[in-house]
């Protein structure tokens, strides 16, 4: 140590971030070896000598941040480009199942191809990745809990060493830079991302914030704090929302992870997508300089988020003078960096930015670079080992994962003291979650939402059933898989919960858990009627309103979201022979478990009252009974609006397409097709990534084709209120091309149940390319033969010939905006 004060003391107190910030890899590897400083050079005169020698557009070019899919190494060359990314569920090769040598590889293209200077100085891209529970798009990484459970678990030691291994597992693909980890205090637990927030306690973010990046400095990877500032603060928990509070709010409630992680040396700060008083974080000079640097003295790197700049009011993807001015130093531009490119380099020239903030970017990035060693640290085929690549997924890092997991499970009720599991029971195992990696793991999980894996995407990982079944046999217990309730046992063990999400597709409109199916509850119950006591583990990204489930069940676990290492449910949930713990609980709740589905007063704010508060959490060794909870749910009297589509598709519904050869092919994903090729659906990005839907009718008059949602069970829902308040069924469409033969909207009570309003005639009058709202009365639908109480399919479309629209948002509501009411006849 003393040797790196001696090298860096002469630089002067302006760069004391860039003096601080030595990484250990830096410091063991190439500084005390002597190899890559042969002649010791202070970073600042380093970085004006690096400066010195570039143009302009090469300066712009490293403040560039394409994404893999849509930058080749050969652009990173030609443009001068400073850095890439990959989005969640993007691979090299677009191949989900990409090797770690793919990874390498294409890390070693991108390294070969970065821009050189005229003294012949390599400066390499720095790539970065969301490592967000491990190295989670990659196949055959270890994936930990996420946040949540880490909050639930508590401890710094753990969060660390979780880092510390994630930061391994990047290395060794040959990736620089982790979006990890996220500070966000979550309020409203409607938000989607609320499980990538620790906690809703500012002071447990903040500590493990710092565990976070203090494990990925060890091994000198690029940790990034976001989202600054007050993504988990937006009203009704909606994602890239508007916070409205004063700035001393604000701080007081979101920064604690900012103010920590700065002064733990972070060397990245990634800005939020979300507003404050109505304007975005993105184009504010206020809180990206003022607040950021002067007040809370960040020396880092600010980057953007995923276009985030064409959010900014009078900006888009490609321009936007006044977030670089704001204080954005890396455009996070994944399409568009080019355009974006060439409109910075004009705007410098006219002077809109001004050159001194420009300099101040490049020195940032280039900082970053010195100080992480990228600069020096050579080729990703010649530093990353075979030892290195063996540890992803390694032993090690799967038991330190199972660790976490058993650490961050949160007994709720145990009633009868049925935990610990006898190790010689027999144990029939059922619902949902019981064997499914793919729900174990959550969003950010190979794929985006973590949607369309299956359990052969997770080599080496464990599901919760496979954790029992090994644990039970090797104490002469037994574990039965089941479906159902037919099988005999001492216990049942339902584990269930929600399906993945991420962003914006997780949002929901209140906390009752899976309002229109009681599956999970009625499994339980049939359990409880044959006398079998039951075992609940939820797998969840939040807290939700569920007293039914809470109640039926003898005993409750919230899992959170393990990951891949599921034993770690059976090595507390199961004890030795004698049932004796083998070991007890430690974790607590990181967020209130709420007692209402809704705010009562106004459903805009948060639910304020608990059933546990933070903190909460039963263990073997303090046991407790938890009395019935009252299973009226109070969003129930204050709307009965069905949102259908709204960032995604909202559950009870799915989403399908329908012709004469398949009348429900099921759209997954960001693409479906109609099974004869005449109708395409597609993801678009409106007003969040991927929250509208571009549809394509292309037939010629043979046959119809339909595109609708119905409930995933097929099961219908009871809209005769709604129909009797005058209700209707509410879009937000653009059209795009009008139709050329006759189009039906129509609603189905279960077909051949159903009834269809003709919406050729006003579809032809649509202005083109322009978003309106239309909302068709359920009146309009009932008249013409669907029966209101029982409806599966709210919305299906339907035509034979060419049209195109997109759909932005879908809902049966109350209380229709009287200006959009559609006449049925
Ligand atoms: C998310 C970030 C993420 C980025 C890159 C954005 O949509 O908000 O958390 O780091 O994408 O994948
Ligand atoms: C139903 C099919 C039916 C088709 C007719 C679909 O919504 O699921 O069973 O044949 O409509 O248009």
């Amino acid at each position: 140590m003393k040797v790196l004060k001696a090298l860096v003391a002469p630089v002067g107190a302006k760069y004391t971030w860039t003096l601080l910030k030595i990484s250990p890899w830096l410091a063991g590897c190439a500084l005390l070896s002597g190899m890559a400083f042969a002649e010791p050079q202070s970073p600042e005169s380093r970085i004006d000598k690096l400066l010195s020698q570039m143009s302009l557009e090469q300066k712009i070019g490293q403040m560039m941040q394409g994404e893999i899919k849509t930058i080749t190494p050969k652009e990173v060359s030609r443009f001068g480009i400073g850095s890439v990314l990959n989005g969640g569920g993007s691979f090299p090769s677009k191949n989900k199942g990409a090797s770690i040598d793919d990874w390498i590889d294409l890390a070693e293209a991108y390294y070969q191809s970065s821009p050189t200077l005229a003294d012949g100085t390599r400066i390499p891209a720095i790539w970065g990745t969301d490592a967000v529970h491990g190295h989670n798009n990659v196949m055959g990484a270890t994936l930990f809990p996420h946040n949540i459970g880490l909050g639930a678990a508590g401890s710094s030691d753990l969060v660390e060493a979780i880092s510390r291994a994630t930061a391994i597992e990047v290395k060794a693909t040959g990736i620089d830079w982790v979006f990890a980890p996220t500070v966000a205090v979550a309020k409203d637990f409607r938000w989607g991302r609320t499980y990538e927030s620790y906690s809703s306690d500012p002071q447990l973010v903040s500590r493990l914030g710092v565990a976070a990046v203090k494990g990925f400095e060890a091994e000198g990877i690029v940790a990034t704090a976001k989202h600054f500032i007050g993504d988990g603060a937006t009203q009704r928990g909606r994602d890239q929302g508007d916070v409205r509070s004063d700035l001393e709010t604000l701080l007081e409630g979101h920064g604690a992870g900012y103010v920590s992680t700065i002064k733990a040396g972070v060397p990245t700060i990634m800005a939020s997508f979300n507003s404050w008083n109505g304007r975005k974080v993105h184009g504010s000079r206020q809180l990206l300089t003022e607040v950021l640097r002067d007040q809370l003295g960040f020396g880092g790197m600010v980057v953007s988020d995923w276009n985030g700049v064409g959010q900014v009011a009078g900006c888009n993807n490609a321009s936007c003078a006044q977030a670089v001015n704001a204080g954005i130093d890396m455009l996070m531009t994944p399409t568009d960096w080019r355009l974006l490119q060439r409109r910075v380099v004009s705007q410098v020239e006219s002077g809109e930015i001004p050159m001194a903030r420009i300099d101040e970017a490049v020195r940032r990035v280039l900082a970053v670079k010195a100080n992480y060693g990228i600069l020096d640290q050579g080729s990703p085929r010649d530093r990353v080992t075979q030892e290195l690549k063996a540890k992803v997924g390694s032993e090690e890092h799967r038991a330190l994962a199972r660790k976490a997991v058993r650490e961050s499970l949160v007994l709720l009720k145990n009633n009868g003291g049925i935990l610990p599991i006898k190790g010689n029971a027999k144990v029939v195992i059922a619902g949902t979650g019981a064997d499914d990696l793919s729900m174990q793991s959550g969003g950010w999980t190979l794929t985006w939402q973590g949607t369309e894996n299956s359990n052969s995407d997770f080599p080496g990982a464990t599901s919760i059933y496979t954790g029992f079944n090994d644990a039970l046999a090797a104490m002469g217990g037994e574990a039965i898989l089941a479906a159902d309730t037919s099988q005999d046992a001492d216990v049942a063990l339902v584990v269930f919960g929600e399906t993945p999400y991420a962003e914006g597709q997780g949002d929901i409109e209140n906390l009752q858990y899976k309002p229109d199916d009681h599956v999970d509850l009625e499994l339980m119950r049939a359990f409880k009627a044959k006398d079998i006591p039951v075992v609940a583990v939820f797998i969840t990204g939040r807290p939700l309103w569920m007293n039914r489930e809470l109640n039926v069940a003898d005993a409750f676990v919230v899992a959170w979201l393990p990951g891949s290492e599921g034993a770690g449910l059976a090595d507390v949930l199961v004890g030795n022979v004698q049932g004796l713990p083998r070991h007890d609980f430690v974790g607590r709740l990181p967020f209130a478990w709420p007692a209402l589905d809704v705010n009562e007063i106004d459903d805009s704010l948060p639910v304020d009252r608990f059933v546990w508060p933070v903190g909460y959490g039963l263990t073997y060794a303090e046991p407790a009974t938890v009395g019935s909870l009252d299973e009226k749910a109070a969003g129930s009297i204050l709307s009965a609006d069905a949102v259908i589509f709204r960032g995604g598709t909202q559950s009870p519904w799915a989403n399908y397409i329908g012709d004469e050869s398949n009348w429900m092919t099921p759209v997954s994903g960001s693409y479906g097709k109609s099974a004869f090729g005449e109708f395409e659906v597609k993801s678009v990005d409106v007003r969040l990534q991927e929250d509208a839907r571009q549809l394509t009718w292309s037939g010629a008059g043979e046959r119809d084709t339909q595109f609708y949602w119905m409930t995933a069970n097929g099961r219908g829902r009871d809209f005769s209120e709604l129909r009797e308040k005058n209700g209707a069924l509410t879009m937000v469409v653009m059209m795009t091309e009008h139709p050329e033969g006759t189009t039906y909207l129509r609603m189905d009570c279960q077909w051949p149940c159903s009834g269809q309003v003709d919406v050729t005639r006003l579809f032809k009058v649509l202005p083109l390319n322009q978003w309106v709202r239309l909302s068709f009365p359920l009146a309009c639908f009932a008249e013409a033969g669907t029966e209101m109480d029982r409806v599966n399919t709210p919305f299906l479309l339907v035509t034979n010939h060419r049209m195109s629209m997109t759909v932005l948002d879908v809902a049966v509501v109350e209380t229709p905006d009287q200006d959009s009411l559609v006449k049925c006849r």
